[in-house]
């Protein structure tokens, strides 16, 4: 079976990469030329753990293939994802643009019956415009040739994309008729192996299930941030709430992890999507802006505790920030806490020098030369006043805390424990942990 994977973005090149992995043929295309050679020469736009190896693996073996062109890669193709960009618009809608006129051009250019697959996360209702649009390009060349699209909504996450597409917990396929079913099943039966579930549905509710997915993962970060907030006020801690209810397997233990606000490039965006779908249908989804505003203010805490830290003198302070990316494992650097945090320390006349493992050539790009850049997190931390931890990257889980000057440190994803820091003389912040001036009346 021949596959075309539009788009050569995080979703598509791991869908295409993997597809090829498992024995398919598969051709990547982009519009994007320089970075169609950049593939073939095995140079990728993104990290992601494992892409790299198995792209050029399968270019080498002849299984993946980079092309600029859908006019010589669809003809012969028995599916086509459609996986390109769907930006937020002005109001948080999706950007339907490039996955309409690439639908468009697939009618210009199929000459076979074909599986039109949306693979970008679409709002309900997009495989309806995808298929008119295909239709009017058959029209406009007066050709008949059977299609079906189908929906196809992927749940990787960055950093482990290649694991979670090789090893999915479910995937997803909204279809409207058998024909378009067998020949998803047949591309997926590789995956399915070990019992991964593929879950058939109709198109609107598998374009639904994925902004549902991510909606309500959302929604547990900002409960869980609101809590910890709570915890705070009242000397809780959050690390031992969330093992309370997290060993209810109702709730489950998994993404309950309080900390500087979700980021990345899904989260945010399809929260913002959905809650638009419902307006347009005169429906407010009020859980759904709760989530939003409560995952705005969050990222302002770290900031906020360094301000109360320092009674608001922050002119003439240093803080370090260790890790940028809005989490480990990737060097993304969409709708990440630690931009707000770097803008508000800035704007509060602090210096801030940083590091992180991979995503600073990406940052760069954010924070040109406001912020000192460094080269490992003992380079970050020298002469500094304070410490943030950011992005909970595995580097920075041990340090060898007699070669940190700071005497205090905010851990904005909880994974250092006060005692450790407090015996090394350095003053401990958690997010909804008990907090220092807590700390000292219990100790009073
Ligand atoms: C997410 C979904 O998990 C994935 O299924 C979907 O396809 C795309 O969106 P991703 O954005 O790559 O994946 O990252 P994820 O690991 O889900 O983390 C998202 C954000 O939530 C990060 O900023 C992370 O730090 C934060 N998070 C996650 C928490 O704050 N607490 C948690 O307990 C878990």
């Amino acid at each position: 079976m021949k596959v075309v994977v539009v788009g050569t973005g995080y979703v598509g090149l791991v869908t295409g990469a993997c597809l090829a992995e498992v024995g398919t043929d598969v051709v990547c295309v982009d519009v994007d030329a320089a970075k169609i050679s950049r593939l073939e020469e095995g140079i990728l736009p993104i990290y992601e753990p494992g892409l790299e190896e198995i792209v050029t693996r399968n270019f080498k073996n002849g299984r993946l293939k980079f092309s600029t062109s859908l006019e010589f890669s669809i003809p012969d193709a028995a599916v086509a994802f459609i996986a390109v960009g769907t930006p937020p618009g002005e109001d948080g809608s999706a950007d339907l643009r490039y996955v309409l006129q690439v639908a468009r051009e697939i009618g210009h250019h199929m000459t076979a019956p074909l599986v039109i697959v949306t693979k970008s996360t679409v709002p309900v209702g997009t495989a309806v415009k995808v298929n008119r649009a295909v239709k009017e390009a058959l029209q406009d060349r007066s050709a008949s040739i059977d299609y079906d699209v189908a929906s196809n909504p992927e749940f990787l996450k960055e950093g482990a994309a290649v694991a979670d597409f090789m090893k999915p917990d479910r995937i997803v396929v909204g279809v409207n008729n058998d024909r378009a079913a067998k020949v998803l099943e047949a591309l997926y039966a590789p995956f399915l192996l070990n019992g991964h579930p593929i879950l058939f549905m109709d198109v609107a509710s598998a374009e639904m299930t994925k902004y549902a997915a991510n909606a309500m993962l959302a929604t547990k970060i900002s409960f869980m941030n609101d809590i910890a907030g709570l915890c705070e006020l009242v000397g809780a801690d959050v690390n031992k709430v969330r093992k309370g209810i997290g060993s209810d397997p109702r709730i489950g233990s998994r993404f309950i992890y309080p900390g500087i606000g979700y980021g990345g490039s899904c989260f945010p965006k399809d929260v913002k999507a959905l809650i638009r779908t419902g307006l347009e249908y005169d429906r407010r989804l009020r859980i759904l802006e709760a989530v939003e505003a409560v995952n705005d203010d969050q990222k302002k805490v770290m900031f906020d505790k360094i301000f109360r830290h320092f009674d608001g003198q922050l002119k003439n302070k240093t803080i370090a920030l260790w890790g940028l990316s809005f989490k480990p494992n990737t060097d993304d650097m969409r709708e990440a806490p630690s931009l707000v945090l770097v803008a508000s320390l800035l704007e509060a006349g602090a210096s801030v020098r940083v590091f992180d493992p991979v995503a600073m050539h990406e940052a760069q790009k954010a924070l040109g030369d406001a912020v000192e850049w460094c080269s490992d997190l003992y380079h970050a931390a020298e002469g500094a006043d304070a410490v943030a931890l950011v992005t909970e990257w595995n580097e920075f889980r041990l340090p060898d805390w007699k070669r940190i000057g700071a005497r205090v440190l905010f851990d904005g994803r909880n994974i250092y424990d006060d005692v450790t820091l407090h015996k090394n003389g350095i003053t401990y912040y958690g997010i909804g942990t008990i907090q220092p001036s807590i700390q000292k009346m219990i100790t009073i």
